[in-house]
């Protein structure tokens, strides 16, 4: 437990200040980037959460941000995880290494749609700036979402990712089994820009990168195409990430849909085969949500913060609520992207062990909401943590230390839109 606390009558005035100073400094006109220099481009969740940021002081904003987003969504409905706008030599891979063909230079996979719940919190924010602008972007929303479940859903119902950039845990245990199946020969020389910005113990393996860049070889070769990435895939792996955030954004579209009268024929029945789908996800020898690889069944076994986020999806699971109190005995900075008493556990290293303030976000608003008294601690020690070592991307859950970019547009978001709230 931590020593210290914050007085409760601390005065975050300046950090307030501060963290709207970062989204508008990473405000490129229309879009955000995650953070200058490691980041420079416009990636998916991140600006679903720089959305819900701006939304505390600029709605107007808020909702230029998502609708950019949905500028560069293709044919299909598949909404990008990165939008290159504008070239930037600091970042690898860039376009040209994806090569797609859709309205905007991207890459060829998706993210968590989070922004889907999120359009719906800009609505609630002020009906009557927001009806049209919501009526607008209603049809994008439900092909998005009706994307996923054509194309990332298995036989069981549970929905998959098909490169870890696509889960945005890059570097999660999750993804272990599936990638030791990767032989990533031929993948040829290439040059990592990240660890440029951002000390190597921290980021991802060659091991990891040279996988990352095989399966973007392979999404190349096989054009992107849907039905034969289906077939020619060899990485597909079950994703709490995933499947929770998108229950969630169905639901929330759904509500919203019904209340602004717009169609949501259909929308009930998806639901409720999400619903029935997040069953797949539950890990039965360990008794919590898990992930696992669909080529062999093989389970992830890592109690990671993606398996805390049945409660955001709305799903009532009593039994996850003593995982969260084993997670917050053994780290006190916040809830770690894998238990620390896995043997995997790495404190600083990206998605194995970190605690992520949009992920605590998440997981402390869903519990709070299905009743989970830990909620709120969560709240506390990510207000903590921010408040105590800045606005980074990342942080060690054992000391709170910052880890990964620095001046970060979710962490700001998550800032002022939850953390650095009084509960
Ligand atoms: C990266 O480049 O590290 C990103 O996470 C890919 O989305």
């Amino acid at each position: 437990m931590m020593t210290e606390t914050l007085a409760a009558d601390a005065d975050f005035s300046d950090r307030d200040a501060a963290a709207r100073a970062i989204l508008t400094g990473n405000d490129r006109g229309g879009y955000t980037v995650p953070t200058a220099g490691l980041y420079p481009y416009q990636w998916n969740w991140d600006s679903a959460f720089a959305s819900l940021g701006f939304a505390q002081f600029d709605l107007e904003r808020a909702w230029r941000e998502i609708e950019t987003l949905f500028s560069g969504q293709w044919e299909s409905g598949q909404v990008p995880h990165i939008l290159f706008h504008k070239p930037d030599p600091g970042y690898f891979p860039g376009p040209d290494v994806w090569g797609c063909t859709g309205p905007i230079p991207s890459s060829g996979i998706t993210q968590p749609p989070v922004a889907l719940s999120f359009a719906t919190r800009l609505l609630a924010a002020d009906p009557a700036l927001g009806a049209a602008r919501f009526a607008a972007l209603y049809p994008k929303m439900r092909k998005w979402a009706e994307w996923f479940l054509r194309w990332r859903r298995d036989e069981k119902g549970a929905i998959f990712v098909v490169h870890p950039w696509e889960s945005g845990r890059d570097n999660a245990p999750d993804w272990d089994n599936a990638m030791d199946a990767i032989d990533p020969q031929g993948v040829g020389y290439y040059e990592r820009r990240d660890t440029q910005h951002v000390d190597a113990s921290m980021r991802p393996t060659k091991y990891d990168y040279d996988r990352y860049i095989w399966l973007v070889q392979r999404g190349k070769a096989l054009e992107w195409d849907d039905a034969r990435l289906a077939q020619d895939n060899p990485f597909r792996v079950a994703d709490p990430t995933m499947h929770f955030i998108l229950l969630r954004a169905l639901r929330d579209l759904y509500a919203a849909g019904e209340a602004q009268g717009l169609d949501t024929a259909g929308m009930a029945e998806q639901l409720a085969e999400l619903e029935a789908g997040a069953q797949a996800l539950w890990n039965p020898g360990m008794g919590f949500y898990d992930s696992y690889n669909c080529a062999n069944g093989i389970w992830s076994n890592a109690l990671t913060n993606a398996s805390f986020l049945c409660w955001f999806a709305g799903l009532d699971a009593p039994e996850m609520a003593q995982h969260l109190s084993r997670v917050l005995d053994a780290a006190p900075y916040g809830v770690p992207s894998l238990a620390p008493f896995d043997p995997r556990f790495d404190a600083r290293r990206y998605w194995r062990g970190p605690t992520w303030g949009m992920m605590n976000m998440m997981i402390g608003e869903g519990a709070s909401e299905r009743g989970v008294a830990l909620g709120e601690e969560v709240r506390k020690r990510t207000r903590e943590v921010i408040a105590r070592y800045g606005f980074v991307e990342y942080f060690d859950p054992m000391t709170g230390a910052a880890a990964g970019g620095k001046a970060f547009t979710w962490t700001a978001a998550v800032w002022l839109a939850w953390a650095g709230k009084e509960g």
